[in-house]
């Protein structure tokens, strides 16, 4: 319904993420690839830009199919990009305008400012600033050092403001956007997680019709709502893999498996730990390990996959942060794409096509979707696990013992956080087995026994976090439980290292 043009902005997805919040499908493309059917969609947003309309690299998009002809709302950039190649004049700020600033003046008769007052608190993000409006530009809003905070061109619905509504700090930004949208432009609210999986569901009979489709499961949230919402759609005709490699947490195969059973999937449970670890000895290199880790599951996936005879989909939980073709800011204005496998590699002679369901919606959208396909809270509420598991949590060699002693301090650890009502309110949490022996009495005894890492990090998406305040008493508690509980380990530190510069995981 409504098209996101992106010129690189950091805020590009926020804005799509924004749109969706109102019940609206949107879609971000890069400014100078955009979609095939232009002609479908109802609405435009040109997104802000690292770059200036003044320097070498003006990112010129093709606006001729789209202003005048569609309701456009321009930010930041495109609202400065409009002015400059419209009769209006822009130049660098004296200062620059970076943060909270209030609305001086709004032209609140005007459907774009509609249940928006002026003293509205908005987020700034620029350093050049529009001297002038274009040519029929008509002023709908000021702040104190930003007289054109917000026009629009007269006789058109294009509309254009210097500040970024899909930023929380604007905090009638959402207003804002639903005025644009739904006032001016007339989309409908129509996008729910039921819709969603309603036109899914059509949309997988559709390109599936009666084929069998093979999915790897991990117990993440992602390949588990991909595979209930598959198997709403066909059936049987899923085949489910979920395999063990021996680096999961503490019981985990087990009970997950028993859920995904109780959800009525058609799931198979590999246990191929030891093959695993056999493939893991002496490995100490990270990289080597992922790798490692990485082709023992596809050769397993693999030999289990072969065996579902005229099997010709292999489905992914791919979402939409994966698919989105980004401009990429350092590299000149040229598109990259990112791009992600679960599951890849698999035997040519196979030749499956691909089914993704979540390839066009956010992770926050994808727990809103399992949870109107009724899959469990606390299923859905879990914290992200990197594929290769506690692998890349026992710093250096792995062994079975080691892989005995993390899963036991992780289990102490989680469910410690989940008893003391912590556990929702961390992104990620985990343990690190650090590969040195540090000395500790017990009794009359010495002991040389293993070090071990908590860490807890609080973040949206992972790119970056910062470590969570954990309160004393519960780190004291958790401390003493694990070094009385867990034969092997002599001593407990807490991580409290944000990213960036450090990562979440150690390895
Ligand atoms: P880092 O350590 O890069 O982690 O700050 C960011 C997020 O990615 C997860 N992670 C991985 N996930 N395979 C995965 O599937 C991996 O090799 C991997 N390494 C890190 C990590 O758990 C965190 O959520």
């Amino acid at each position: 319904q409504v098209l996101i043009l992106d010129f690189g902005s950091q805020y590009t997805q926020l804005i799509a993420r924004r749109v969706r919040e109102l019940n609206i499908y949107c879609e971000i493309h890069p400014y100078n690839h955009p979609p095939k059917n232009l002609g479908e969609f109802k609405a435009v947003i040109l997104s802000g830009s690292p770059n200036s309309v003044r320097g070498e690299n003006v990112l010129h998009p093709d606006l001729l199919e789209i202003r005048g002809k569609k309701p456009m709302l321009a930010v930041c950039y495109g609202a400065q990009y409009l002015a400059h190649f419209a009769g209006g004049e822009v130049a660098a700020s004296n200062t620059r305008e970076y943060g909270r600033a209030n609305l001086s003046f709004v032209l609140n008769k005007e459907p774009f400012f509609e249940n928006i007052a002026a003293g509205s608190q908005v987020w700034m993000s620029h350093s050049d600033t529009i001297k002038e409006l274009p040519t029929h530009g008509l002023l709908l809003a000021s702040t104190k050092d930003v007289e054109n905070a917000a026009y629009k061109i007269e006789g058109e619905d294009t509309y254009a403001i210097q500040f970024h509504p899909e930023v929380y700090h604007s905090k009638d930004g959402k207003q804002l956007l639903e005025n644009f949208l739904v006032k001016i432009a007339g989309v409908a609210q129509t996008w729910t997680p039921d819709s969603f999986v309603e036109s899914t569901v059509a949309a997988i009979q559709k390109q599936v019709g009666s084929d069998k489709v093979v999915l790897g499961l991990s117990g993440g949230v992602d390949s588990t709502v991909a595979a209930v919402l598959l198997h709403k759609a066909i059936g049987k005709n899923l085949y489910c893999i979920f395999v063990n490699n021996g680096l999961l947490r503490k019981n985990e195969f087990e009970s997950v498996l028993a859920q995904y059973e109780g959800m009525g999937l058609n799931v198979k449970g590999v246990d191929a730990s030891e093959r695993f670890l056999t493939a893991l000895v002496g490995l100490t290199d990270p990289e080597k390990k992922r790798k490692a880790i990485g082709n023992s599951f596809i050769e397993v996936f693999d030999a289990e996959a072969t065996q579902i005879t005229g099997v010709s989909w292999l489905a992914q939980g791919t979402i939409y942060p994966d698919v989105i073709e980004s401009v990429s800011v350092n590299g000149g204005p040229s598109a990259t794409i990112k791009s992600h496998h679960n599951v890849g590699g698999l035997p040519d002679y196979m030749k499956l096509k691909i089914v993704e369901p979540l390839r066009m919606i956010f992770k926050d959208e994808v727990r809103r979707v399992g949870a109107s396909l009724g899959i469990d809270a606390e299923l859905l509420g879990r914290h992200p696990f990197p594929g290769p598991g506690l692998g890349i949590r026992i710093l250096g060699d792995i062994t079975a013992e080691k892989v005995r002693i993390l899963q036991e301090v992780d289990a102490v650890f989680i469910n410690g956080l989940k008893e003391d009502g912590l556990y929702d309110k961390v992104w990620q949490a985990g343990a690190m087995l650090l590969p040195v022996n540090s000395v500790g009495v017990m009794g009359d005894e010495r002991t040389y026994e293993k070090v071990v890492a908590l860490r807890a990090v609080e973040s949206t998406d992972g790119m970056t976090a910062d470590w969570v305040n954990l309160p004393y008493e519960f780190l004291q508690k958790v401390s003493n439980k694990i070094i009385n509980q867990v034969k092997g380990v002599n001593r407990v530190v807490y991580d409290i290292s944000s990213k960036p510069p450090a990562t979440i995981e150690w390895e």
